[in-house]
């Protein structure tokens, strides 16, 4: 996700935000660029692709001054080139605004602005900032006064940097969802998205809150809250080195990972869900009613845990489309000798979008005449560059071996675009209403989990993890959290687990039932409820030791199981964004506990470009 910095000093600024996006590189970006404000005014440079691209156009402008910001810039809502990095300015070009997230309302905004005059440069959402306070500024308004009431217009979720060349020495900055953080200095201070470019100027940091925002000049910092009341917070002092910094603290990035999973999530949906009119938009999917009218079936294309968020797609996309959904591994689907036609929709779900089996799978429904899109986390992958059109899921750049958070907005973008094909079939909107305000409450949901059941799973973890086997159960939209559960813990404890249909362990696997082993098992409200109970009885009959995720409150499943993990109600087809959470837990805390390297597993790459 993008990277911002920004200072106020002493210092010649241009190293110091340099050497920030570099410390801020590992979130991933697209383009970078910085604006500087000196004896010039304000002078902005950009480049597309890394920051050695920057670098070099800086070697040519021998630019200095002691006050400025930098961005790296990882692309939502326009492409990935020179003129959409940031920094962005208003018309008169003083005023300069750097941007990580999503402003839900800029169309509005937008066209309101350009009626009253003022010219857009870019695709950015982020431009209308500059352009707004620039409205107030034009009327009269102090500069901070302009970035109050411009804020207050502002919906969806951002961290922004505003400065304004004709004021220079003023650094402004909110936060409303992705993080910010100020760094208070000896005649500097310095506002990063996080504290691993600011650990080299200061270690005494204050991390903004929602609503919050800061404005800061060279002597003094001061936090203001949503209501413009001051904020008195003291600075933490922080100890980290700068490994631990990247990892914001956290001991290994996959758990950074999971508990980013609310942001990841919301930054999936922000932006394309519009309650109002029950519409999804999807700026770079070009899927009109006509196209999906001469859609005969889909097939799903993937890998390893993308390929169990396509067997939940199956069954969301299904209900929705009402006409048959396969799903193949890559590496089986182009040598089965697949039926694909121009009335076949294929879509490829990777996140790294460079996996040689998906590819090859893409490649051949493509060669046959297949519309292709992708769902991908990496802007400008392979798959995303052969495709008709792309959803992509906003997750920021996954780090730790295991996928968490590329999976769970892998389930998000299946649900939007079930949401999308309700729409393009002319469903009833309040389904579809109903379907948008439960998304919306996903993030809390996933946060209260996290919240009420991470120690409660540590312990579980304990518990378990000298067992050899573990089998994984789930029925209908968890019968892939089964998979993925049993995938997540093979990967990263070694230990041999299974993910299995509930219905079908008396087919085989309940041969393996005793009191030595572990039964994860999900059971919520669904219509299959019952039969899962049922299920689990079996197990309990023949002694096996049941760790089963429910709903809250559920006392039937309370007297069965050993352990219950609950989790907050939603509407079927999202729950398996909320039953894989405890599963990523419950994997990640055995083979801590086991003392295996958890970002590294032996024998995996993030990325296998291999067939
Ligand atoms: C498991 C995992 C892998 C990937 C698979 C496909 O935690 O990450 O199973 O899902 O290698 O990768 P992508 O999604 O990049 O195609």
């Amino acid at each position: 996700m993008c990277g911002i910095i920004g200072y106020v000093g002493t210092r010649d600024v241009v190293p110091v935000l340099i050497g920030g996006l570099k410390k801020l590189e590992y979130r991933g970006y697209d383009s970078a660029g910085i604006a500087v404000v000196n004896g010039n005014g304000v002078e902005v440079v950009r480049a597309e692709g890394k920051l050695s691209n920057l670098e070099a156009k800086l070697d040519d402008r021998k630019l200095h001054g002691s006050f400025g910001m930098g961005h790296t810039r990882w692309a939502t809502h326009g492409k990935p080139n020179e003129n959409n990095a940031h920094p962005h300015r208003d018309c008169t070009g003083q005023v300069v605004v750097i941007h990580n997230g999503i402003i839900e309302n800029f169309l509005p905004l937008k066209q309101r602005l350009q009626k009253a005059g003022h010219e857009f440069k870019t695709e950015t959402d982020t431009e209308v900032v500059a352009h707004l306070i620039e409205e107030r500024i034009k009327g009269g308004t102090k500069f901070v006064d302009a970035v109050r009431q411009t804020l207050k217009e502002l919906e969806g979720h951002f961290a922004l940097v505003m400065i304004d060349g004709s004021e220079p020495g003023t650094i402004v900055a909110a936060k409303q969802g992705p993080p910010l953080v100020v760094g208070l200095g000896e005649n500097e201070n310095i506002i990063a998205s996080d504290v691993a470019p600011l650990l080299a100027y200061t270690r005494n940091i204050i991390y903004l809150e929602d609503g919050e925002y800061a404005i800061a000049d060279q002597q003094n910092v001061r936090v203001f809250d949503k209501n413009d009341n001051d904020v008195t917070r003291p600075p933490k002092k922080i100890l980290w080195d700068a490994v631990m910094a990247e990892k914001e603290g956290y001991r290994h990035y996959m758990l950074k990972e999971i508990h980013e999973q609310p942001r990841a999530v919301r930054d999936t949906f922000n932006g394309r869900m519009f309650e109002e009119s029950a519409q999804i938009y999807f700026n770079d999917l070009q899927l009109t009613a006509d196209d999906w009218a001469k859609i005969k079936k889909v097939q799903v294309i993937a890998c390893g845990t993308s390929w169990h968020a396509g067997l939940v797609g199956k069954f969301l996309l299904e209900d929705a489309a009402r006409i048959p959904i396969e799903v193949d591994y890559g590496s089986e689907y182009r040598y089965r000798n697949p039926i694909i036609d121009g009335s076949t929709l294929v879509i490829g779900v990777t996140q790294s979008g460079e996996t040689a089996d998906t590819i090859a799978g893409m490649q051949e429904a493509k060669r046959q005449g297949a519309k292709l899109i992708t769902i991908c986390n990496v802007i400008g992958a392979a798959a995303t560059r052969m495709s008709d059109g792309v959803i992509y899921t906003n997750a920021g750049p996954e780090i730790g071996v295991a996928s968490t958070k590329a999976f769970t907005t892998q389930l998000t973008a299946f649900y939007l675009l079930s949401l999308y094909i309700r729409e393009l079939r002319g469903e009833d909107v309040s389904v579809r209403k109903q379907g948008m305000h439960e998304m919306r409450m996903i993030p809390h949901r996933i946060e209260h989990i996290l919240k009420h059941q991470e120690q409660h799973i540590e312990r579980l973890a304990h518990k378990y993890a000298n067992s050899t086997d573990f089998l994984f159960l789930g029925r209908g939209v968890h019968y892939p959290i089964a998979l993925e559960g049993a995938l997540k813990l093979k990967e990263i404890s070694y230990i041999h687990a299974e993910g299995y249909p509930a219905g079908e362990m008396k087919h085989g696997p309940i041969a393996l039932i005793d009191e030595n082993l572990p039964v994860v098992a999900i059971a919520t409200k669904t219509p299959v409820y019952d039969k899962v109970v049922s299920n689990l009885q079996e197990v309990k009959a023949r002694d096996g030791k049941l760790i089963v995720i429910c709903d809250e409150g559920d006392e039937e499943i309370a007297k069965l199981a050993d352990d219950v993990i609950e989790i907050p109600h939603t509407i079927e087809p999202l729950q398996p964004i909320l039953s894989v959470v405890p599963t990523q837990l419950l994997a990640y805390y055995i083979a801590l506990r086991l003392g295996k390297d958890v970002d590294q597993p032996r024998n995996l790459a993030k990325s296998v470009t291999v067939e």
